[in-house]
Formats: structure tokens, sequence, C-alpha cells
């Protein structure tokens, strides 16, 4: 990518395309299409390909998406499959009829099968039955991986399809009710911090293995991919494999570990409780990231580093009301 080419990022209010707005920037791309939805919605054919005949972005970030926990996607399954369908259809196709050079789809882990062996390789996808709470939005995704192969294949485009691990950042969703482990578990810490409090609760049995990834690290790695030189680009898009690239640590900690780590960064200094009537959810999720790895790009930023760098943004908010 050209410092002055111009480059479409579709979500770039959302945690993963914040970041990699800022990342663009920070590194000195200065010709960005940032488009909020009230201007282009992505769910909308004609208007996604209005606005690639009028912009004609070379580059192209597809981090927009309906995004959200189990209860959502258990309650709006219908939502979920039709929306990102829309999405990234709309504008890979778009993409397609305007000539863009490269295009990034973001994934995410849940594409992998439920059960499949850990890490978990590229090579798995398509090996076995999803997880059922959100499989209408994995077999979106999965859709989309297939259609970035198709349009290689016949048209010849450079789309890559990148899953990413369990995120977290700054503007992540700090709601207890439906945010993910580790939002929650430093707002519980830094709450129980500021009101005194003796213990707090974590959800489940405190066994379940997972994998972190500091969404300005991921940034980074999309960057990385899309600036690839062509000869090490095209060898993620053969004929014979879906053009596909995990994108994590490598490495994954117990949730009782992250909850240590948390309570130790945000300086609350009570008991962790475990409520084993709470579910587990899968007990072991790693990304197998030898692939990115052999490429040349590795995660900066340690967990602890990172869960600082968030507790910083967010530590003057959880005063009031205890978890
Ligand atoms: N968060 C994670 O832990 C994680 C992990 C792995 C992979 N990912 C993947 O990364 C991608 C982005 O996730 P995220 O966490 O950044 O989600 P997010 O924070 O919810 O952001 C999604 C973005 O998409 C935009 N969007 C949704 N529908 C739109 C529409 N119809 N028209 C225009 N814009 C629309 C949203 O716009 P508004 O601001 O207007 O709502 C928002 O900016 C997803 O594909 C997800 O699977 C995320």
């Amino acid at each position: 990518m050209e410092s002055t080419e111009k480059i479409f990022v579709a979500g770039h209010r959302g945690l993963v395309g914040s970041a990699i707005t800022r990342e663009l920037e920070r590194q000195g791309f200065g010709n960005l299409l940032l488009q909020s939805r009230a201007e282009v919605d992505l769910t909308d054919k004609a208007a996604v390909l209005e606005f690639f005949e009028r912009e004609r972005p070379v580059h192209v970030f597809l981090a927009a998406a309906k995004v959200g926990g189990i209860v959502a996607n258990d309650t709006y399954p219908a939502d979920f499959i039709r929306e990102n369908l829309e999405i990234q259809t709309n504008i890979i196709d778009a993409a397609y009829r305007v000539g863009v050079k490269r295009l990034l789809f973001l994934g995410s882990s849940c594409i992998y099968p439920k059960l499949c062996p850990q890490p978990i390789k590229e090579e798995y996808l398509l090996t076995g039955p999803l997880e059922p709470t959100n499989r209408a939005y994995a077999l979106a995704k999965i859709a989309g991986i297939e259609m970035c192969w198709s349009y290689n294949r016949q048209y010849g485009t450079q789309f890559l399809a990148a899953m990413p691990t369990n995120l977290y950042g700054p503007n992540d969703n700090f709601d207890l009710k439906n945010s993910h482990v580790l939002p929650a578990l430093i707002r519980k810490a830094a709450e129980a911090k500021a009101t005194g409090q003796k213990s707090i609760t974590v959800w489940g049995s405190g066994t379940p293995r997972r994998e972190l990834l500091y969404s300005d690290d991921l940034a980074q790695a999309c960057i990385f991919l899309m600036n690839l030189p062509d000869a090490e680009f095209n060898r993620l898009l053969n004929s014979e494999e879906p053009p596909l690239i995990n994108i994590g640590t490598g490495e994954d900690l117990t949730i009782r570990e992250l909850a240590e780590l948390v309570c130790k960064v945000v300086g609350f200094p009570g008991e962790l409780v475990l409520d084993p009537t709470r579910p587990d959810g899968t007990p072991r999720k790693l990304m197998d990231v030898s692939r990115i790895n052999a490429l040349g790009w590795k995660a900066q930023t340690t967990l602890e580093d990172g869960i600082r760098r968030v507790y910083e943004t967010v530590k003057d908010l959880f005063v009031a009301s205890p978890a």
C-alpha cells in the first residue's frame, strides 16, 4: 500500500476498524475513506456500489459486521446471518467491480468447529460441527471466506480473509450484561477496589483457557498482511486452500489466571470467588499462528501491558456502581 492511495476502512468506529484506522494514521497513510452508517448503510447494495464507483478505493479493510455476544447471537440469528451476508457480499462484489487491488476480510475464530484440535490450524475449517449458539454468524463469515476464494479464482482478485482470536482494547464493551470476559473482569475489579469490596465473582470454574490479542496488535497484523510483497501475498491465495490466515498470540491462560492478572493491574487486593453455576463455554480455544509468524509477524503487546493500557482509559469511569 502506498501512503497516498485511497484506503477504505469499513466499520471504522468499531473495536477492530478504529484500531486499524489509528494504526494506518500512525504509519502515515493519509488518504483514508471513513464513512458512518448514516452516510453509507453497508447492507444497501446500491448505496455501496455507488460509493465504490464514486470513490474508487485502492485497498479495503472489511471490518464492518453485526457483532454480538452469545445472548444476542442466540436471540437474533436471522439478523446476524442476513446483515453479515449483505455487508460482506456488497463490499466484496463492489471491490471486484471497481478493481480494488487488495481486500482484507475480517472474520473470527468461531468459524472453526466447536471441538477441533488445539491449537486451531487454518486447515480445520469445515471439518466438523460449529458451536450452535453462533452458527448463523459463523456461517455468514464462512460464506465470506468462500466468496473471497471464489472471486480470486474466477476474477483473479487479491482478497484475503483474516481470522483473529478474541480481542480486547480501547473502545471495548464494558456493559456487564453482554461484554466479553476481560472487560467484565476489569470493570468488576475496578468497582470492587473503588468501593472497598472484599471479593469479586468470576463466572464458571476458572479452568477454561483463552487467548487474547490486543486490538492494536491486530491492526498491525492486518496492515502487515496488506503490505506483503506480491509473491508472499499470492502464496496465501492459491487455488488449493481457502485464502485464510489466523491472527493471535499463540499463547493462552486460564480464566482464573486472567482474573488474577486483572486484579494485579487494577490493584484490587481482594479474593476471587468462582461461580460454578455459570457456564464455562469451550474448554480451550487457541489459534495456531505459525502461518503468520512464518511470514514475519508476531504479536508485541504482553497481556499485562495491554490490560494496563485498557485500564488507563476506563479507570475513572467505574467507581460508582459496584458489580
Ligand atoms: N471483537 C472481537 O473480539 C473480535 C474477535 C475476532 C474477530 N472480530 C471480527 O472483527 C470484525 C469487527 O468486529 P468489532 O469487534 O470491531 O465489531 P464492532 O465494534 O461492533 O464494530 C462493527 C462496525 O461495523 C459497523 N457496521 C455494522 N453494520 C453496519 C452497516 N449496516 N452499515 C455501516 N456500518 C456498519 C458498525 O457501525 P456503527 O458504529 O454505526 O455501529 C461498527 O463500526 C467482525 O467481523 C468480527 O467478527 C472481532
